[in-house]
């Protein structure tokens, strides 16, 4: 039995994170998952738009509505994009709300790039911007977002609660963060499907098609480890936020999680 499911009744979800040696995506010796995780995004972004949509059959577009849909503060005016990667939630956002600020933040370089040249066929500049940086280290003052989102990307942060306790120091008091992040589904005959297609097709296409084939067995592994539902629900609060809620998406293969800073 896998390591993550072992510990699961024996330690807090945020120990288990934290205890799992499988997580980085090329288990090197010498660096940490902070470093890997840019590296690999770095090394994947001139596929990431195409796999994501082709390996989800289009899925994921809806997932990202459906978060943006989540956000219940009125008429949001600065809205952070943590983990933006090629910037597709900051872009659905915009459709939301147009006169919003958006400012998407990204370890990876190359994929900000593709962000970038997005929003430049798009003439959105003036409404996205981009910057690279670290969400456990966010280069904003206290008290500034209205709304902070992250999509795919708490799984892959090096230390999460940091991650989050920054995400919650940078939102103005009442202001709420929305996340969208894989998870494990609960019926066992979809889980058994859903961990043969993650463990055996999908590392397979990505070997095919994408020049890093190890970030295709790290995703399965950190989806596996990620401590998914009311585990998250409880690091969440935790790291300061209230009211949270999570919403499971097409069979809980795929979760929305919801909470707002203290007023
Ligand atoms: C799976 S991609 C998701 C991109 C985008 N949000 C989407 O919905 O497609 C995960 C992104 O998280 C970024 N990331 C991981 N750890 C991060 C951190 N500590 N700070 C900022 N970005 C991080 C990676 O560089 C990568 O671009």
């Amino acid at each position: 039995m896998h390591l993550t499911l072992i510990t699961r009744w024996w330690f807090p979800p945020k120990i288990i994170f934290l205890l799992n040696p499988e997580l980085k995506p090329y288990q090197l010796s010498d660096t940490n998952k902070k470093e890997e995780v840019g590296t690999m995004f770095n090394r994947i972004a001139g596929t990431y738009d195409f796999l994501n949509h082709f390996l989800s059959g289009g899925v994921d577009f809806y997932w990202r509505k459906k978060a943006v849909k989540t956000i219940k503060t009125d008429q949001p005016q600065h809205i952070l994009d943590m983990a933006t990667g090629t910037g597709d939630l900051a872009l659905e956002i915009n459709k939301r709300y147009p006169s919003a600020q958006i400012l998407g933040i990204d370890l990876a370089d190359k994929m900000i790039e593709i962000g970038e040249s997005k929003i430049k066929r798009k003439g959105l500049e003036k409404n996205i911007r981009f910057e690279v940086g670290d969400s456990e280290n966010i280069n904003r003052s206290s008290n500034v977002f209205d709304v902070a989102t992250v999509a795919f990307g708490v799984r892959n942060y090096q230390n999460l609660d940091k991650g989050l306790t920054e995400l919650n120091r940078v939102l103005k008091p009442s202001g709420q963060l929305v996340v969208l992040e894989f998870s494990m589904p609960k019926n066992p005959l979809l889980s058994t499907i859903y961990q043969w297609y993650f463990k055996n097709i999908l590392p397979q296409i990505g070997r095919i098609t994408s020049k890093d084939p190890a970030a295709y067995d790290y995703l399965f592994r950190s989806v596996q480890a990620f401590p998914d539902g009311q585990n998250f629900l409880d690091i969440l609060s935790a790291s300061g936020f209230e009211k949270c809620t999570c919403n499971p998406l097409t069979f809980g293969i795929c979760t929305i999680y919801s909470g707002f800073k203290k007023p």
